[in-house]
């Protein structure tokens, strides 16, 4: 895990663009894997490079919750599982996810892994599995990391058959006590499309606010949909969670 220290940490440039790292990581950490936080040598910004790290490494980023639910950086390797998933569950996750429909081929999810990790070696996100009992039940990512003001923004899906059993409410939970935990963030935000009461229960049971709703925030095929702002702080996380 990261090692915590007082104040942010050092200012890096990765692919021109400077950017911030948590307290005590250096890029160097994160592309050589040191602090047990990565082990992405070689994952540089080509689809090549990324496509030839095919994972197998333990030292991968990995967070371990309750009964049995695991996360995971996601691997080019992953990709069919999580195609896969999607195929199971299609007009389920259409209702809410605007890329289901133009996600439809291993690759279209390699791009979109790729992605993942290319915003985790820059430590500006990530996008995890979430494993239950050994078997990949859906995703959970973070939409940026802000180092500036120490706040993120989490998104998340599950395969239709893994929901109503608790897991996405744990996978939030244990994503989050690893960020304030370890990466000394503040705010967490998460959004839901009004009319989206499975996604807007799980920052509700987490203790989240309300903060209001954002008008007309996501295309979704055919229409606008509306979106309510929940956000946690750091200094309420544990007051009140389910
Ligand atoms: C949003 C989504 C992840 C919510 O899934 P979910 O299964 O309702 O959420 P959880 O995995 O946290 O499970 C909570 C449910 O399990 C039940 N549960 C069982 N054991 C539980 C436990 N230990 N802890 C919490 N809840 C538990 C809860 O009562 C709840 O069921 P209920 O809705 O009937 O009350 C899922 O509906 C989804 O992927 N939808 C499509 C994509 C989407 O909308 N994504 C979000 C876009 S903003």
């Amino acid at each position: 895990m990261v090692r915590p220290s007082a104040g942010l940490g050092s200012k890096r440039r990765v692919a021109g663009r400077p950017i911030l790292w948590p307290p005590g990581v250096t890029g160097d950490d994160l592309v050589r894997g040191r602090n047990g936080i990565g082990f992405l040598a070689g994952v540089g910004l080509s689809a090549e490079r990324v496509g030839s790290f095919r994972g197998g490494s333990s030292r991968v980023f990995r967070l371990n919750g309750e009964n049995g639910i695991h996360l995971r950086l996601l691997e080019i390797r992953d990709a069919e599982q999580v195609l896969d998933l999607i195929d199971g569950s299609r007009p389920y996750l259409r209702e809410w996810l605007p890329w289901v429909d133009a996600t439809r081929t291993v690759q279209d999810v390699q791009t979109f892994i790729h992605s993942g990790l290319q915003s985790y070696v820059a430590n500006s996100g990530r996008e995890l599995g979430i494993w239950r009992d050994g078997r990949l039940a859906g995703v959970i990512g973070l939409h940026y990391i802000n180092w500036t003001h120490r706040l993120t923004s989490i998104g998340y899906w599950l395969g239709e058959e893994f929901q109503a059993r608790g897991i996405m409410t744990t996978a939030c939970r244990t994503l989050i006590d690893f960020l304030i935990g370890e990466y000394q963030l503040n705010r967490f935000e998460i959004r839901a499309a009004t009319e989206n009461f499975k996604s807007r229960a799980i920052p509700e049971r987490l203790g989240f606010t309300n903060e209001g709703t954002q008008r007309q925030a996501e295309w979704l095929y055919d229409h606008f949909v509306d979106h309510v702002i929940y956000g946690m702080l750091a200094e309420e996380w544990g007051n009140d969670r389910g």
